[in-house]
This record gives structure tokens, sequence and C-alpha cells, in this order.
């Protein structure tokens, strides 16, 4: 067959995901942060990052902050040391389909994290229903509820008018295309396992606690 995929064999490992876990005292699963740009995502999965390492727990966050610098770099950022070619084939962007391989390989590599037993918080805008639902499929693959979608739910006023970064004001002025809320689509989550109502005046820990307070009532710590 000429397809490649027949040559590739899924190895069973000596060392299982039971294995891993009962070192670590933990089973790993995924809390998928999702939200509009400024609806404080990351920040919230900072703050719950912090406090399930004070309480012991193997924990890792990816964001765009590291994500988009390395294994989602844009073509800009490869050009240089890749060529031409290569960073338009494999860079990044806010397309449609940019965005769908964007969280094709975060949903990967969380799925790769859960499976070393790690709690993998995640914050991305990730504003394409289908692209989370395949990255739920993935990660609940092995049989568990794993994959813990929270939405940060906080209405695009505030979101806008924080504008942390200025790229509200550039996106309305038209200098950034597709920008998720003002010129692009946000497909809100229809049953997330959280909502936070990120418009209500509560604090970034209230939030990272109701999120650990979840994880508590579903024996995840
Ligand atoms: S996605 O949709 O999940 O692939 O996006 P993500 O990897 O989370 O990257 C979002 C951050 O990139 C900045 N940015 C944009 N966001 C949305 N739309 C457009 N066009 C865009 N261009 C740049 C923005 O700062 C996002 O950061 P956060 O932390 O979400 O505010």
């Amino acid at each position: 067959s000429s397809d490649i995929s027949d040559d590739i064999v899924w190895h069973e490992h000596s060392v299982d995901r039971a294995l891993r876990e009962k070192v670590l005292g933990q089973r790993g699963c995924v809390v998928w942060f999702t939200g509009l740009s400024g609806c404080g995502k990351s920040t919230v999965a900072n703050a719950l990052d912090v406090m399930l390492n004070r309480q012991g727990r193997a924990t890792t966050l990816l964001d765009g902050d590291n994500v988009r610098h390395g294994l989602c770099a844009p073509p800009a950022v490869l050009a240089s040391e890749h060529g031409e070619e290569f960073s338009q084939r494999f860079g990044l962007g806010f397309g449609a389909v940019d965005r769908e391989e964007n969280i094709r390989r975060i949903g990967s590599v969380a799925a790769l994290m859960a499976g070393a037993g790690l709690i993998t918080l995640t914050a991305f805008v990730s504003p394409y229903r289908k692209d989370r639902d395949r990255v739920r499929a993935i990660v609940n693959e092995t049989g568990g509820d794993d994959f813990i979608e929270v939405f940060v739910d906080t209405p695009l006023e505030i979101c806008e008018s924080r504008d942390p970064k200025g790229l509200y004001k550039k996106a309305r002025a038209g200098e950034i295309k597709n920008f998720t809320g003002i010129s692009d689509p946000y497909e809100s989550p229809e049953s997330p396992e959280i909502r936070l109502d990120g418009g209500a005046g509560r604090s970034v820990v209230e939030m990272a606690t109701e999120v650990a307070e979840y994880l508590k009532q579903h024996n995840r710590i």
C-alpha cells in the first residue's frame, strides 16, 4: 500500500500508563480552557497550576505563549532557520485550517502528557467546536472521562475593554484579520464540564478554586 500509516506500528510499551500513574499517585487528565482572547483563560489556568503544584500534584501548562513560539510557530519564525518552503508548509497563523492544525498538534501533545500521568492544563482560544471535540475524543479514547472542558465565558465587551495586548484595537482598525470575536467566529461549548462566568466580577482565585473543587469532587485530586 502507498499509505505510509500502514507501516507505522503502534508499540505496546513495557511501562504502561497505569505504571506511570502509580509512580505519581494520580491519574492524568486534560483540563482544556477555551474562550476569547482576554477572557482570562491563561490567568485562571496559571492560578490553578500554582494551587495544584502546591498540593504536590504533577501538572503541566500549555498555552499560546509557549506553544506558538515552538510547536506551532508562525511562518515568519520558521523562515530564517528552515527556509521558505518549510515555513509555508508548517508555520501556523490564524486562518480556520491553521487553527485546526494548531489545536490538533496541541491536542496530541496534551493526550500524550495525560498518558504520562500529568494533570495537563491548556489555554487556547480553540474557537471551533469540532476541533475541541476531536481532542476530547482522542483524550477519552483510553476509556476515562479524562477531558475536562472549561469554558471561560467572558462577554466580548469585557475582553475588549481589557485588551492587554492592544489586539482588539488593531482588529477594529482592520490591522489584524480573522480576529476571534471581531472578524472571526467563536463557537461556545454546548456542554462544557465547567463554565466560569468571567463577567461576574469574580476573582481569578475564586474561578481557579471552582475548577479545583470539580477535580476534587471527581476524585482527580
Ligand atoms: S487558536 O484559535 O486556539 O488557534 O489561538 P491560540 O493559539 O490560543 O492563540 C491566540 C493568541 O494569539 C493572539 N492572536 C489572536 N487571537 C485570535 N485571533 C487572531 N487573529 C489572533 N492573532 C493573534 C492573541 O493574543 C491570543 O492570545 P490570548 O492569550 O488568547 O489573548
